[in-house]
């Protein structure tokens, strides 16, 4: 299994995005990670539509944008006009999941659900069909640099288990906390795709953070 890289910056200096995802695109970043929330949802507040946009226009990696929202309905139409290549939606806000995931893959986006701590994989068990990726959330979502939350790893394994592994089973995505310690383990209980905030942009060289982490990462497979 081919493990992918996400950077997320929600950790680099806002003031200088263009340069942060040059930085990590040149070191072999897979995609990127965008952090969108809503003061609602979550007890924080960042980004939206026309950051999306403006950074679709200056890398080539997909823009891997997770809707930390309270009303994901609303806005998947323009996260996907502004260039997004996959969304991912949390459960814990849609009554009707099946719609909404068969929506963002008629909009030609990857569809993703994205799971609180404390959400059980279960609630995916009738959308399996429906979902490209499942985004594990290791941290309770609204800020970069939490600690990572053990039991993620069982929680992993659960979803792999109902996700199937065949080539066509919808890839896991780890999300809060990853870093080198953890990649490893990650990726042996069937994660992915690593997201890492902290572990990339909050380093002196986040390039060197992030060749680190992938390093880490393939010791799992
Ligand atoms: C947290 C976000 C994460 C965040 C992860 O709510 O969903 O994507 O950037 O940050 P780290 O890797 O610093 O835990
Ligand atoms: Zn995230």
């Amino acid at each position: 299994m081919t493990v992918r890289v996400a950077p997320s910056i929600l950790s680099a200096d806002f003031a200088r995005l263009a340069e942060a995802v040059a930085c990590v695109e040149q070191a072999g970043a897979d995609l990127i990670h965008v952090d969108v929330m809503d003061g609602h949802f979550v007890p924080n507040i960042t980004i939206g539509i026309p950051v999306v946009a403006a950074l679709n226009r200056v890398t080539k990696l997909p823009l891997d944008v997770h809707l930390m929202i309270s009303d994901p309905d609303r806005y998947v139409d323009a996260f996907a006009a502004a260039g997004a290549a996959m969304i991912t939606v949390h459960a814990e806000v849609l009554p009707h999941l099946h719609r909404t995931l068969t929506h963002l893959r008629h909009l030609g986006v990857k569809a993703g659900v994205a799971l609180n701590p404390s959400t059980p994989v279960g609630v995916l068990s009738d959308v399996v069909a429906e979902i490209d990726h499942v985004l594990v959330m290791s941290v309770n979502p609204g800020f970069g640099g939490q600690t990572f939350i053990p039991h993620t790893f069982a929680k992993i394994a659960a979803a792999r288990q109902l996700l199937g592994s065949g080539d066509r089973a919808a890839a896991i995505e780890v999300d809060g906390g990853v870093e080198p310690a953890n990649a490893a383990a990650l990726v042996a209980a069937g994660a992915a795709i690593l997201v890492a905030g902290a572990s990339i942009f909050g380093q002196p060289d986040p390039a060197a953070a992030l060749h680190a982490l992938r390093r880490a990462a393939e010791g799992g497979r």
